[in-house]
């Protein structure tokens, strides 16, 4: 349960999410209440101070769990920078800060010259842990190759990575009525409710299309990132010669939008439990969607990325040595059992190892990427 502290944290985003609800005259979509929900300054759930991940947080990231996660994507960078790209990456959403230290700290070990390590954060409050935590892992020098962007550099040359980022944008809601529908968020006097928003929008033109043969049963509800296009045509515009990487937890379309999926896939994170209820605990919880990589793709295409493949996250990991790093360091006995233990979960089938999937796109090269 929230400590009165966090409730009245909450209350303040609720008046604010409130307000907003009646300047628009009684809904908001709810893409825009989760916006608030996870970024707005000084309240939303990445925006303020509370620790969101590993075990004082409320769920634990690949690179949380384990550094032989970051290091294995070390290892696939390495081959890279290896066939003429830039060594140069740029990390979206770098969380703790973990994932870039073992990413650094490897290539370090490999004997990797990386020219600098960008990170692009929209959280104020994340940024300011990030430089604080790698200022302590890192030597000096290494350190000062770090920057921190507000915005999406020009001509960018490198590798673009980033770990459940994609999960982190904005949905929308949409549910078979007669018609397909978009809900948002209204606000009933007492508690914040579910209401439409509307009947006739991008959201909904997607939806209908996906249920083209009207296989979806009534009630049926999901979400649709429209993000994608946006994103995808502001980071190609941005590159020049560049590879990415994303990590995430999605399906292909046929999963996703599923007959039998009929409640979609967003989910709530609150001290390591999940739930589906996004109206709840506003700005201490973590709002999540899975990645509908499918329509991902599409727009990484249409923005001019040749995709180089989509893999699960085991076979992307076992493809560039993580067993082998599991292997090869002077480990003691409890720190084999332990790694043995991480490994496990970010490549059974019953833990990390389908859910999450690798993306491999570039733009402007040519290279082999490893694993797809
Ligand atoms: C679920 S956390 C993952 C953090 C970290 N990558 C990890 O794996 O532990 C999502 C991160 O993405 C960031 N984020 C959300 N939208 C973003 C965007 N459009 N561009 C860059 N980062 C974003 C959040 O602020 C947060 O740091």
């Amino acid at each position: 349960m929230p400590n009165p502290e966090q409730i009245a944290h909450s209350a303040r985003l609720v008046e604010l999410i409130v307000d907003r609800i009646e300047q628009a005259g009684g809904v908001i979509s709810f893409h825009d209440y989760m916006q608030l929900c996870l970024y707005a300054p000084g309240l939303g759930y990445y925006a303020a101070g509370a620790s969101k991940f590993g075990a004082e947080g409320d769920f634990i990231t690949a690179p949380e769990l384990s550094p032989l996660f970051g290091r294995t994507l070390a290892n696939h960078a390495d081959q890279l920078f290896a066939q003429g790209l830039e060594p140069v990456i740029l990390e979206f959403g770098a969380g703790s800060g973990k994932f870039s230290a073992d990413v650094i700290g490897r290539l370090k070990a490999l004997g990797r010259d990386l020219h600098s390590y960008l990170i692009l954060e929209p959280s104020p409050d994340l940024q300011q842990r990030q430089q604080q935590y790698l200022q302590q892992q890192l030597s000096g020098e290494d350190f000062a190759r770090i920057e921190w962007l507000d915005q999406l550099p020009q001509g960018f040359n490198g590798l673009v990575l980033g770990n459940e980022v994609l999960d982190a944008m904005p949905v929308n809601v949409v549910i078979k009525h007669q018609d397909w529908i978009e809900l948002g968020v209204g606000f009933d006097g007492q508690r914040l409710v579910w209401r439409e928003f509307a009947r006739d929008n991008a959201a909904t033109r997607f939806i209908q299309q996906i249920d083209e043969d009207d296989a979806l049963p009534a009630d049926y509800c999901s979400e649709v990132n429209l993000n994608y296009v946006p994103w995808c045509n502001s980071l190609a515009a941005s590159c020049e010669q560049a590879a990415v990487l994303l990590i995430d937890y999605g399906y292909e379309q046929a999963q996703y939008y599923h007959p039998q999926r009929s409640s979609g896939t967003l989910m709530c994170f609150y001290q390591h439990r999940a739930h589906p209820d996004p109206l709840i605990y506003p700005g201490l919880q973590d709002i999540t969607a899975f990645v509908d990589f499918d329509a991902f793709a599409e727009a990484a295409i249409a923005a001019g990325f040749a995709i180089n493949g989509l893999t699960t996250q085991a076979e992307f990991l076992l493809s560039n040595g993580l067993l082998e790093l599991m292997q090869g360091e002077n480990l003691t006995e409890i720190e084999q059992m332990e790694y043995a233990q991480q490994v496990k979960t970010l490549t059974l089938p019953g833990e990390m190892g389908e859910k999450f999937k690798v993306i491999g796109m570039q733009v402007g090269v040519e290279l082999e990427m490893v694993g797809f």
